[in-house]
Order: structure tokens, then C-alpha cells, then sequence
């Protein structure tokens, strides 16, 4: 993949998709700065990951640390070349009637307004150099209707309005903006979920199984490498043919 010397910032990368992502680019080539709230985590990951790995922790739903952390990824690896928004809240699980008001708003700060800052706080840049590419994480909730979850299907499917806003509005200047669809991937995400769902999970895939992140992780990394040029406002699935199949 087209990604050595790039510098490729994600959220949400303390864990999960986003840790496993940051693997799969510096193993490619690539320069990360890794944003999420547990500083030690990100310490950690980078100790691992090497000089190629820098950290700004933040809560992406506060938009001045967000901004900082930004503007600190630029200040440490220079000028953001990919910027993959994967960090989300999971919201409350209950139904609409009874959907907290100020966990609705929570999420939709995290999973929606937080990447709108984020995307009008680099999309200058990489306008003005004619190059760059966005990704931002869906969801299953994204695509379809989902019941209990309400502030989160919303939010979700709001990103992927955003996403396709975006790329539409700046095709033609040299920027990407894809959507990565997950389906059922194992991450900390699904910890609290107990072995029936998992099980019900794995059985509502036709692969017959969870994902891993380093699934997710190759297929983000693509969508970020310049190797997926001619590729914009798109939502790539990696669920195991979910969302492409029919189950009678
Ligand atoms: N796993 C799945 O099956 C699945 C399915 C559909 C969609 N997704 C999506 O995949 C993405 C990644 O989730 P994951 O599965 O990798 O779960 P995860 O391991 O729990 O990762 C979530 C990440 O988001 C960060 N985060 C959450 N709230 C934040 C905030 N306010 N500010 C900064 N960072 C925040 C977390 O870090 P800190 O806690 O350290 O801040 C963590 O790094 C999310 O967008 C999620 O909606 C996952």
C-alpha cells in the first residue's frame, strides 16, 4: 500500500479498531498520531508502535481539546495527510421514549458534531495541497434502523450523511472521504455483551463469525493508502456479507 511517510491521524485509537489500524500503518510505513481520553494507553501503544507514533490525548466531544490534539498531530508529524474519525460513544440502550436527553446529545456530540469539527479543522489544508483523505467509522447502525439504540443510530447515520456530504463537496480538489461499515467486530466495544449475544451475533453473520479489528484495520489502512485513489463516497463493509445477504 501507498502509505509510507504519510501522516495518518486517528481517534478512538487507544483501543480496538483504531489501536489495530495505527499497527497496520506503521507496519506500511506510515507516521500516526493516536487521539483518545486514557493517556496511558496511548502511551503504551506508543512504546509499541515506535518513533513512527505520537499521541495528543483528548475527548474528542470537547471541541477545543479536540482542535489542540489536532493541531499538536500537525506540530508533531506535520501536515495530516489521512484522517481516519473512529471514535464513538455507544450511547444509552433503551427505547426512544425513554432515551435520556442528555445521553442523546452526548453521543451525537462524540459520534457526529465531534467529526464535523474535526473534518472543518484540516479539510483546508489538504484542499489548499490538493490531496488527502478522510474515513470516518459507520456502523451497522449507520446503514439500517436499529431498536434501543436510538442516539446512536442516529448519530451514526448522520456520519454517513456527512461522510457523502463531504466527499461530494471536494471530489474534485483531490481529497477522499469514505465510510468503513463494521459489522460484528471483537473489540472492547462488545466486552459488556454477554456469550448469548455474541453467539446470536456470530450466527446473524453468514461468515458464521465475529470479526477481528485487523480485518477492519487492512481495510482502513486501503481506504487511507493512496492505493485507493480513484475510491471516494463510499461505505466499504467488513461484516462478513451482513449487510449484502438476505437470511430467510
Ligand atoms: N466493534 C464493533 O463491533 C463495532 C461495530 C460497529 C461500529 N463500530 C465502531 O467502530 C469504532 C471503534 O470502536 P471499537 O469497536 O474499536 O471499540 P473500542 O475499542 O471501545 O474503541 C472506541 C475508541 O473510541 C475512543 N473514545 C470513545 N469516546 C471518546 C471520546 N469522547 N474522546 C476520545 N476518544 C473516545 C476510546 O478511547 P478512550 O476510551 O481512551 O477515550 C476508544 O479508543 C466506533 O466508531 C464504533 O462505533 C464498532
Amino acid at each position: 500500500m501507498s502509505l509510507a511517510g504519510k501522516h495518518i491521524v486517528i481517534t478512538g485509537a487507544s483501543t480496538g479498531i483504531g489501536r489495530a489500524t495505527a499497527d497496520v500503518l506503521v507496519e506500511k510505513g506510515a507516521k500516526v498520531t493516536l487521539i483518545a481520553r486514557r493517556t496511558e494507553l496511548l502511551e503504551a501503544a506508543c512504546g509499541d508502535l515506535g518513533a513512527a507514533a505520537c499521541f495528543a490525548a483528548a475527548d474528542v466531544g470537547d471541541r477545543a481539546q479536540l482542535l489542540a490534539a489536532l493541531d499538536s498531530a500537525i506540530a508533531g508529524h506535520g501536515a495530516i495527510d489521512g484522517l481516519f474519525l473512529n471514535a464513538a460513544s455507544g450511547g444509552t440502550f433503551t427505547g426512544i421514549c425513554d432515551y435520556p436527553e442528555d445521553s442523546f446529545e452526548q453521543v451525537l456530540t462524540v459520534n457526529l458534531r465531534s467529526p464535523f469539527w474535526a473534518v472543518r479543522h484540516v479539510l483546508p489544508a489538504m484542499i489548499a495541497r490538493g490531496a488527502g483523505t478522510i474515513l470516518m467509522t459507520g456502523s451497522l447502525a449507520s446503514e439500517r434502523g436499529m431498536a434501543g439504540n436510538a442516539g446512536y443510530v442516529v448519530a451514526k447515520h448522520g456520519l454517513r450523511g456527512l461522510a457523502m456530504a463531504l466527499a461530494a463537496e471536494v471530489a474534485g480538489s483531490g481529497v477522499r472521504c469514505n465510510l468503513v461499515v463494521p459489522g460484528f467486530i471483537e473489540t472492547p466495544m462488545l466486552d459488556d455483551v454477554p456469550e448469548q449475544g455474541r453467539t446470536a451475533m456470530a450466527g446473524r453473520t453468514p461468515q458464521g463469525r465475529i470479526g477481528t479489528p485487523r480485518e477492519l484495520a487492512n481495510v482502513a489502512a486501503f481506504l487511507l493508502s493512496d492505493d485507493a485513489s480513484h475510491v471516494t463516497a463510499q461505505a466499504w463493509a467488513v461484516d462478513g456479507g451482513l449487510l449484502g445477504t438476505l437470511t430467510l
